[in-house]
């Protein structure tokens, strides 16, 4: 098998790398510009599995690069596209520039794939598109909701064009829903390290640990929840990644050039911020630094998963808990410490 991951230089692309080296013997090569990562990934990438990785510095959104790219690389089976912005903030700032980066890249992508007659394509979606759901756990029969980012219409808008394009072009295409992927690498080595200021609650509570950020809030504390703070489903990013290898080998088995085959990625287990926090300070040993505050605008009171799907379908079962997601997490931030104090 020959592969191409889209975004290998980002946080779920890297480890998605790192487990296709460990677990098979595909070939891979990564596509990434580094709008949002830097070339030292694939250094760390290197370090932990003993294999360099060649990446492709380009930009998906830029057809003609792209498609020079891959006409580099002969027969490849199958791509797994990271490769979008994610930071939902941003995007409603920035809304030209993430319907340009993410849906214009999509659409190269199938391009690519149609002209070069790639037939399997995994696709980064997100349990954003559920948005405020009555009846939890979702399942992926749920309907969509309006979203509430242009990052989230990205995604969106993505799951839409890819039932489009699987109508006219034989391929085989799978959309998979994370949820709130988290944690690191089990070698301490790799995680998320993002370039601006953290969006997502681990590297949050993690950096305030270190002090690289005073104190952090939790926003809304009068949900109607266990404890009053929002309630999100975390998965393991090493989980996440497995996922992608399992739909990649179902896709190519199974040929089913019908229709695009959603499935859900959570841990199926809801958790408060509140909860997240304690969880922290029990593995750490730690005093947070956190104030309660107001709700924040466009935040959803409770969202985790019905992941039935992929379990019975494509054999997924996570593996990693709570704690295990948050002390990976520390142990990153500290080697992240460790090397800007070398
Ligand atoms: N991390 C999450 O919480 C989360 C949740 C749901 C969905 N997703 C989706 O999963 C995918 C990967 O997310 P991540 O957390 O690894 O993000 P990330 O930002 O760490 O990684 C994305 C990588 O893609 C690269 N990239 C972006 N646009 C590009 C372009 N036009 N050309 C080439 N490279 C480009 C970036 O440089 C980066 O290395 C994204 O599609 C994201 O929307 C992420």
């Amino acid at each position: 098998m020959k592969v191409i991951v889209t975004g290998g230089g980002g946080y779920i692309g890297s480890h998605t790398i790192l487990n296709i080296l460990k677990e098979t013997t595909w070939e891979v090569y990564s596509i990434d510009s580094h709008i949002n990562s830097t070339p030292e990934t694939f250094d760390r990438i290197e370090k932990i599995s003993g294999k360099r990785i060649t990446n492709y510095n380009v930009d998906v959104s830029d057809f003609k690069a792209l498609k020079s790219c891959i006409s580099q690389i002969p027969n490849v089976n199958g791509i797994i596209h990271f490769a979008a912005l994610k930071a939902v903030g941003e995007s409603v700032e920035q809304p030209l520039l993430y319907y340009r980066n993410n849906i214009q890249g999509l659409l190269n992508i199938l391009e690519c794939c149609k002209d070069l007659k790639i037939n399997n394509l995994i696709f980064s979606s997100s349990c954003s598109i559920y948005g405020n759901v009555a009846n939890l756990p979702v399942d992926e029969s749920t309907p969509l909701a309006k979203t509430e980012s242009p990052y989230a219409a990205t995604k969106a808008m993505g799951e839409a064009i890819l039932s489009d394009v699987q109508k006219s072009q034989k391929m085989s295409i799978t959309a998979l829903r994370y949820f709130n992927p988290v944690g690191a690498h089990e070698s301490g080595l790799i995680g998320e390290n993002p370039i601006n200021k953290p969006n997502n609650l681990f590297p949050v509570i993690t950096q305030t640990a270190v002090g690289k950020m005073d104190k952090m809030s939790v926003f809304g504390v009068d949900y109607n929840t266990r404890d009053g703070s929002c309630v999100r489903d975390y998965i393991h990013v090493s989980d996440i990644a497995k996922a992608h290898i399992l739909a990649l080998e179902k896709s190519v088995e199974r040929k089913n050039f019908n229709n695009v085959q959603f499935y859900n990625l959570g841990s199926g287990n809801g958790v408060s911020v509140l909860e997240a926090l304690n969880t922290f300070e029990k593995i750490s040993g730690l005093s947070l630094n956190y104030e309660l505050d107001e709700r924040r605008v466009g935040d959803v009171e409770a969202i985790y998963s019905n992941s039935a799907k992929a379990k019975k379908e494509l054999g997924w079962i996570p593996k990693h808990d709570l704690e295990e997601m948050m002390s990976s997490s520390w142990k990153w931030q500290q080697q992240l410490e460790k090397e800007k104090n070398a």
